[in-house]
């Protein structure tokens, strides 16, 4: 059975499903293995303009590091796969089109590790979500302590952290950890119209704003916009640019190949 399910039914859009329900999609060593592979197949479709994360089953959409297979690690082990999810979600991260997380269930740890690197989240009805590590006895390693505070602050995020809080999926809307709460069934549906939404747009675009975006965050105003300039830069020689003009022009809808 694959533990990475990968469908790319929607133009421009792949769907990414942790498919280990039985062990509530916790991350083990061979389905990480797999999301890597995942990964680095997409990366190199310049057709692809949105890509969806979500859980197999009902209830979780990940519950962090198989916590089972990590009781049987010697420390050296252990390091080595605190590593390894840290570099797949940086993947994750550093993907270079929008990544949408559904978040379908519990999305506990490195769980919403996975989710906060994501671009946009969006959780059912029934989704619970935290950063449980300090009452395990660890700390979130796998970009958690870095990405939740830039997502919803720092006293909200010290918070989540420091009393190891599960949350219901609309006190983390709330928070703006996720940006939609919609019904279970609908989770989904939801997720693909938000993707088809963005995937109208001229990939390049779409690689180019996130590029700005993120590369901007950390550094200070002045530098944020230097770097909006190269990215605007990588549009202009663009056929996308001269599409988008002529489809103004012609009062007709744009049709972008991503070149
Ligand atoms: N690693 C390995 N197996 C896990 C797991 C994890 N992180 N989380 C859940 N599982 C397994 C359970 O052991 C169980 O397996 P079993 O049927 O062989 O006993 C199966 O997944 C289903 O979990 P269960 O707890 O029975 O289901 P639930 O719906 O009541 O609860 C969770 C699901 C995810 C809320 C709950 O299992 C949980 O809190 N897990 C720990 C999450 C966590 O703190 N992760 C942080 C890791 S740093």
């Amino acid at each position: 059975m694959k533990l990475i399910e990968m469908n790319r039914e929607t133009k421009g859009v792949a769907i990414i499903t942790l498919n280990r329900s039985e062990a509530a999609n916790a991350l083990s060593k061979a389905l990480l293995l797999e999301l890597n592979e995942a990964i680095a197949e997409l990366q190199t479709d310049s057709q692809l303009r949105a890509v969806i994360v979500t859980g197999a089953g009902e209830k979780a959409f990940c519950a962090g590091a198989d916590l089972k297979e990590r009781a049987g690690m010697e420390e050296a082990e252990v390091k080595e796969t605190v590593k390894l999810i840290g570099s797949t979600i940086t993947k994750l991260a550093n993907f270079p089109v929008p990544v949408i997380a559904a978040i379908n269930g519990a999305a506990f740890g490195g769980g919403l590790e996975l989710a906060l690197a994501c671009d946009l989240r969006l959780a059912s009805e029934t989704a619970k979500m935290g950063l449980t590590e300090t009452a395990l006895g660890i700390i979130p390693g796998a970009g958690g302590t870095q990405r939740l505070p830039r997502v919803i602050g720092v006293a909200a995020a010290k918070e989540l952290i420091y009393t190891a809080r599960r949350i219901d999926a609309h006190t983390a809307n709330s928070l703006g950890l996720v940006s939609r709460v919609v019904a279970q069934g609908e989770l989904i549906e939801e997720a693909k119209k938000l993707a088809q939404e963005i995937a109208e747009n001229a990939p390049l675009s779409l690689r180019a704003a996130k590029a700005a975006i993120n590369e901007g965050l950390d550094v200070s105003l002045e530098a944020g916009l230097a770097i909006e300039k190269i990215q605007y830069n990588t549009t202009i020689r663009s056929n996308d640019r001269l599409e988008g003009l002529a489809a103004f022009k012609e009062k007709r809808k744009p049709v972008f190949t991503g070149n």
